[in-house]
């Protein structure tokens, strides 16, 4: 009898806390329900993402998206912000998702939810061709530096020079006009640029002006965000990405868009 007592309150137990993982967590049911997956992104970042000829949303990280909808069943619908917008708004839930390059830190992790790893970042410094005395990160100290506000470049950047000597840009979006990163590199207004390594490329792909110093300096994982209360999607999320991964689906996307 107290056994069966014991053995009924585990069962109850379990039930109740299976039943309150579904019940207190409508955000997968949700997504299913509204057939849309909405997802937030800062487009102009290398190939990652970018609008194409057709301003139509393009590049990895749309890819990626469109992949894991279709494996929730339902449609990717892409919402343009400001990278310096696209972190609060996972929290006040404006998107299911957010997918733009996203380096996945202990820092971050204590307000959003991620996903598993998908990509490999890191970070390299940018200069003009014939700068001769920027060779490494050690080269940087009392250098002029530009970095995207907010980002993990600019985390590095601080670690590496004083705050007054880092320029930072909201966007890396016209980056070649005027008071665009890239131009005030090119006009001497900065000595160096730390960004991402995928961006970096993009940047010095094609112009005869500036170049990459060396390998990536830090290690750095992408993964995909969401709401910290988003636990069921985040699973599904891992799940769809599980098979991404697998299947070589992964591997194709990036193929398309870095070996060109
Ligand atoms: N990986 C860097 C970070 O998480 C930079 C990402 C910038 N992404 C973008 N779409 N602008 O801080």
């Amino acid at each position: 009898m107290i056994l069966g007592l014991v053995l009924g309150f585990f069962w109850w137990n379990k039930n109740k806390s299976d039943l309150s993982n579904t019940s207190t967590d409508p955000s997968l049911n949700n997504v299913k329900n509204s057939g849309k997956l909405i997802i937030g992104v800062d487009f102009s970042y290398g190939v990652m993402e970018l609008f194409d000829a057709n301003g139509q949303p393009a590049g990895v990280d749309i890819d990626l998206g469109r992949e894991v909808a279709s494996r929730l069943g339902v449609q990717a619908e892409f919402k343009e912000f400001d990278w310096d917008n696209l972190l609060p708004i996972i929290e006040n839930k404006e998107v299911d998702l957010v997918i733009s390059s996203i380096t996945i830190t202990e820092d971050r992790a204590k307000t959003m939810l991620f996903s598993s790893p998908y990509f490999n970042g890191g970070q390299v410094i940018l200069t003009k061709i014939g700068n001769d005395t920027i060779n490494s990160i050690n080269d940087l100290k009392n250098q002029k530096i530009g970095v995207q506000i907010d980002t993990t470049s600019q985390e590095a950047a601080q670690k590496i020079t004083s705050s007054t000597l880092i320029t930072t840009y909201k966007t890396w979006e016209n980056s070649k006009e005027k008071n665009g990163i890239i131009y005030d590199l090119k006009s001497d207004k900065l000595d160096a640029i730390i960004v991402d390594y995928i961006q970096g490329v993009d940047s010095t792909k094609n112009d005869s002006e500036i170049k990459i110093v060396g390998e990536p300096f830090t290690q750095e994982y992408y993964g995909i965000a969401t709401n910290l209360s988003n636990n069921s999607l985040i699973q599904a999320v891992n799940e769809a990405l599980r098979s991404i991964k697998n299947g070589g689906t992964l591997k194709k996307i990036q193929d398309k868009w870095t070996k060109s």
